[in-house]
């Protein structure tokens, strides 16, 4: 039996496939780069925007058409984000639906049944890929990974550094951390203990991880998706102290005009985001930022938008990862505002700053 995997959406997907595939050669597939000579195929899906969840009912439709056509009966498992927010849905109305508008998936597979013990097999590149905190509790006002993910949970820290040390036996020099709020990691295991930014800041033991990580013998250690109001001075501390932890840091700001920001549900503001950069530049003097951006939310009119092509002046990234504003059923952003700035103004608003940051 033969299987084929296709991994739409960001790095958590990525790591979540190559537990994926363990599971499936333990299972005694093996696996093809061709779906069309598979048994089975596993879509692990992205719902972020409209687009990237048109582009998985895309294949489940190809692979229907072609399994009809053909007289073949290609299996179809859907696991990943659309899954998850099917099964986080109490009432079970979505699994429903979604059961009955693509009745040629045989499952809908729960990612959380890919546990964290299976060991992952890891692909071709030069980095270890290490989720330590999976899901999101932030509720930023446009997000659907929460509801997707469910709650962020993280990881035992010494599962990790295990985790790490096998990769290291296997020949890694490089790590990458992962987890949708990366430096909130251990706010589940601690109390609240003051505000930052707006937002409830826990005790986070991220420095303390990031740590342990930095002493072993690796020579790059990277982390996504770091947020502003979790960023501590400790954090800052531990990054400087040691020279193999990655100077290039992505730290997502979203928008740049405060009133978008606080309708975004981001608790900081675009004054606040730029002294945290300007700190961890003095602090850490080769350091580099990377960014994503969200362009034509709800209110965002020309000056607003100015206000965000001020901030990517002023905070001079290396690199933005630009999105277009998408609604998304079920969250606060798409029930109570109207999606009112037009595709062609968002793709203008798009290329001013693709110019401005990654064609420098
Ligand atoms: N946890 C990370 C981001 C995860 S989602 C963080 O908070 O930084 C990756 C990116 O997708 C986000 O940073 C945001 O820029 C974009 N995004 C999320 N929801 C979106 C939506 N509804 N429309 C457009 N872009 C969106
Ligand atoms: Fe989404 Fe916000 Fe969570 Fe990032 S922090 S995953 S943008 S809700
Ligand atoms: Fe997409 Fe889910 Fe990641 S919606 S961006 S794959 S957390």
């Amino acid at each position: 039996m033969n299987f084929f995997i296709k991994t739409f959406g960001c790095i958590q997907n990525t790591a979540d496939s190559e537990r994926i595939k363990a599971f499936y050669w333990n299972k005694g597939f093996i696996e093809t780069d061709d779906w069309k000579k598979s048994d089975l195929v596993i879509i692990n899906t992205c719902i972020i925007r409209e687009s990237a969840e048109n582009r998985v009912y895309g294949l489940i439709n190809e692979i229907d058409k072609w399994n009809i056509k053909n007289n073949k009966n290609i299996k179809i498992v859907v696991t990943g984000c659309l899954a998850g927010l099917a099964h986080k849905d109490k009432t079970g109305k979505k699994l429903n639906q979604l059961k009955r508008d693509f009745p040629a998936v045989s499952e809908f597979l729960p990612i959380e049944k890919i546990s964290f013990e299976i060991e992952p097999l890891r692909g071709k590149s030069a980095v270890a890929l290490i989720p330590i905190s999976f899901g999101c509790s932030n509720f930023c006002s446009y997000c659907i990974v929460p509801f997707a993910k469910g709650p962020e949970i993280s990881r035992k820290m010494e599962d990790i550094l295990n985790d790490i040390d096998k990769a290291v036996k296997d020949g890694f020099k490089q790590v990458m951390l992962i987890g949708q709020n990366v430096n909130s990691y251990g706010n589940d295991f601690t109390e609240a203990t003051l505000v930052s930014m707006g937002k409830k800041r826990f005790k986070s033991l991220f420095p303390k991880l990031l740590e342990e990580v930095a002493k072993k013998d690796l020579e790059k250690i990277s982390f996504v998706s770091s947020n502003p109001w979790d960023f501590s001075d400790e954090l800052i501390e531990t990054i400087a102290k040691y020279p193999n932890i990655d100077r290039l840091l992505h730290l997502p700001f979203q928008a740049g005009d405060d009133d978008v920001l606080k309708n975004m549900n981001r608790g900081y503001t675009s004054d606040e985001y730029l002294k945290l950069v300007e700190k961890i530049r003095s602090k850490i003097p080769d350091v580099r930022f990377s960014t994503d951006i969200i362009i034509g939310f709800p209110g965002e009119d020309e000056k607003a938008f100015e206000n965000t092509v001020e901030l990517c002046k002023k905070a001079k990234f290396e690199i933005a990862y630009i999105n277009k504003y998408s609604p998304r059923k079920g969250t606060v952003s798409a029930k109570i505002y109207k999606d009112e700035i037009p595709m062609k103004e968002k793709k203008r608003r798009w290329n001013v700053l693709n110019d401005l940051i990654n064609k420098k």
